[in-house]
Formats: structure tokens, sequence, C-alpha cells
């Protein structure tokens, strides 16, 4: 083992005697730590090791960016401070702090998971990964994430950038999208982990997976505390492994939406509790590409009733399975035409203001969410 040029721990592999894959991520270990001490970054989430805090902060990381989580979760934890506060929030407040974060029902599932945990649990997160992997929103990944940051149980938390990190360091062509292929990799690193710093270690294989063998693009090897032993820098293949499966394709949706404007205020509605975005707030709008001749008879309003209407940008929003490529309109209606009419029924007026503070409106409509002036 000798300390490089950039400071960390190498260990050097003898060519006669090849490491098994054991030994090869035994070997990891002291590297990785020595590294993670070193260089791991200061985050907001790794200030103590609350289990409310670690939980909070996993479930808002998955599938968002470290830069992106930092304000949300100072937010949510000012607000929603212990496990009882956000068992008792109201949906809407809820979801309005999570509002641009996306994936809603992470934000839901928290709720139901903080009830659970007041009710079954005497208001605590329980220090047993099989418990924990019971509650609502927990999968694998989370339960190993708290088992090990906060409680030092040595189990592994396998993320994304988890299965990069050990497919390239032992250069595994599996497909790692397959749950098969990353329980594999679970019963693998519970085996050869790091038992004295569990969280440590799972935090620098995330770390390493974001910060040095990126998901995008080229794997930054030279800082990397796992180069001396990694197979896949060693054979130059990391544009092969991990390995892609052909992508599948996402449904296409076109839509037009609505930014209509009476009397200063704009019309929003809520989702149905299931489904796409369930019980968020949007502006008002229909399947389909409505041409401009057309937008009076789908609002249901008689043309005189509109005062000044402007076609708006087109705009594209992807989601897992879908894109929504929209059509907009900005309608301002005269005061002729009453709120409570029929075709209004399930649209609620509000103010500006109040669809900043108030009203959950998801990232699919930020396009047009600049209209509203
Ligand atoms: N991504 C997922 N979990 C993380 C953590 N604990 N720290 C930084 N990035 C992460």
């Amino acid at each position: 083992m000798y300390e490089n040029l950039y400071g960390q721990l190498q260990v050097l592999e003898r060519k006669d005697a090849p490491l098994s894959q054991e030994e090869r991520l035994r070997a990891a270990n002291r590297p990785l730590l020595y590294w993670y001490g070193k260089y791991a970054r200061k985050l907001p989430w790794r200030e103590n090791k609350d289990p409310y805090r670690i939980w909070i902060s996993e479930i808002m990381l998955q599938q968002t960016r470290v830069e992106a989580v930092k304000p949300y979760f100072q937010r949510f934890l000012k607000e929603f401070p212990d496990i009882p506060s956000l068992a008792a929030a109201e949906e809407d407040r809820l979801l309005k702090l999570w509002e641009g974060l996306g994936y809603y029902s992470r934000a839901r599932n928290l709720q139901k998971c903080a009830k659970v945990l007041t009710e079954d649990y005497g208001g605590r997160m329980p220090a047993d990964y099989k418990e924990l992997l019971k509650l609502p929103g927990i999968g694998s990944y989370t339960a190993g994430a708290i088992a090990s940051i906060a409680f030092s149980i040595p189990v592994p938390a396998v993320d994304g950038n988890v299965l990069r990190v050990v497919s390239r360091f032992t250069e595994n062509r599996e497909d790692m999208t397959k749950p098969a292929e990353k329980k594999k990799i679970e019963v693998l690193l519970t085996e050869t982990m790091d038992r004295e710093s569990p969280g440590d270690f799972n935090q620098a294989l995330i770390e390493v997976g974001a910060i040095v063998c990126v998901p995008n693009g080229e794997p930054k090897c030279m800082v990397c505390p796992l180069a001396s032993l990694c197979l896949v820098r060693r054979d130059n293949l990391w544009q092969e492994i991990p390995f892609k499966p052909p992508k599948r394709k996402r449904r296409m949706e076109q839509r037009t939406v609505f930014v209509v404007e009476r009397k200063g205020k704009i019309a929003v509605r809520k989702r149905p509790p299931k489904g796409l975005l369930a019980s968020l707030y949007e502006l008002p709008n229909v399947e389909g590409k409505i041409s401009e001749d057309r937008v009076s008879q789908v609002l249901e309003v008689q043309n005189d009733e509109i005062l000044h209407m402007e076609v708006l940008p087109e705009a594209k929003h992807i989601f897992s399975h879908v894109e929504w490529d929209m059509t907009g309109y900005l309608v301002r209606l005269s005061e002729t035409k009453k709120e409570d009419e029929k075709a209004w029924k399930d649209w609620i007026f509000v103010e500006k203001d109040e669809l900043k503070g108030q009203y959950p409106l998801p990232n699919a409509f930020q396009a047009y969410r600049k209209f509203i002036k």
C-alpha cells in the first residue's frame, strides 16, 4: 500500500497472483475510507447521525442531484423537524415544500411512513435493517443507508452510483438494471464491506460514484482511491461497463396548456389523487394539440368573453415513462364570464401570490409559469 501524488492510498496487485472478486473488494475498504476521511464533501445531512435527517436526505437524493437537494433539505427540516411533525403535516403544505423535486410519491410515502412510525414504533426509526425494510417507501437502498449511517449496522446501500462503481471495479458486464444483479452486488458487499465504519464505507462508495466514477462521461481515474485495483481502468472499458440495456421508448403525449387569467387571478385545478402528479395543482390542460380557432370551444367560453389570446411557445417535459409535448395559450377572460358556471367547476382562480405560496405546481408547467405576470 502506498500514498500517491493525489494523497490517495493505493494497493498494489501482484501480476502473478490476481485477486479474487472478494479479495479485490476487501482490499478496497482501506483506500476508500482513507479517501472519504480526507475528501468527503461537507453536506447538511452529514452534520450528525440523526436517523430522521438521514432518512429525509436519502429519499430526497433519490433521482435528484446533491446541489438541488440542499435547499429543499434545509427548508423541509425547518418546517418538519421530526417524525411527529411530518406525520401531522397538511398534505398540500408537504407537497408545496416538495415542489420542483419531482417524483411526488416520495413525499407522500414519507408522510405515510412517519404515521406508521408514530403509531407502531413509538415515533422512532427502528435500529434494525429488516424492520426498516417493512416501512412504506423504504427499499433495500434506503434501509441500508439509514441502518449503516445512523446505526452503524454493517449492511450495504446499493444505488445506481454504487452499482456503477462496483461493476467497473470488478469488471462485471451484467445488466445492473436487473434486480437479481443488484441483489448479487448486495450480497457480495455484505460479505466484504468494512464492518467498523459501515456508514462511511457506504457514503464513500456513493461519493466515488457521484464525483469520481461519474455517471456521464469519462471517469476521473487520476483522483480515484480505487484506481490501482480497478479492472475497468486497467482494461480501459469504462464505455462498455456498466452495461446499458437498450432504452425503452417513452410514450409521447401531446398536451395543450392554458394560462387562464380573469380579474388578475389564474385558473388552477387539483389533479386526481391517483396516477401521474397525483393531488398536485396544475394549469388547466387537455390532451392533444389544440389549434387557435378551437380554444374557445375547448374552454367552453364564448368568443366575446375572451379579451386577449396569445400563443405561447411549445415546451417539453420528460417524466419517467411519458413525455409531454406541450402547446400553450394565454387566455385573458372578461369579467362577464362568471367563475361558477358549469365549465369552470374544477377550476379555482387563485391570486398570483398564492401560486407561489400555497399551490404546488409541478415543474412540468415551468415553461408556462413565466407567463403568469
Ligand atoms: N446520494 C445518495 N446518498 C447520498 C449521500 N448520503 N451523500 C451524498 N450523495 C448521496
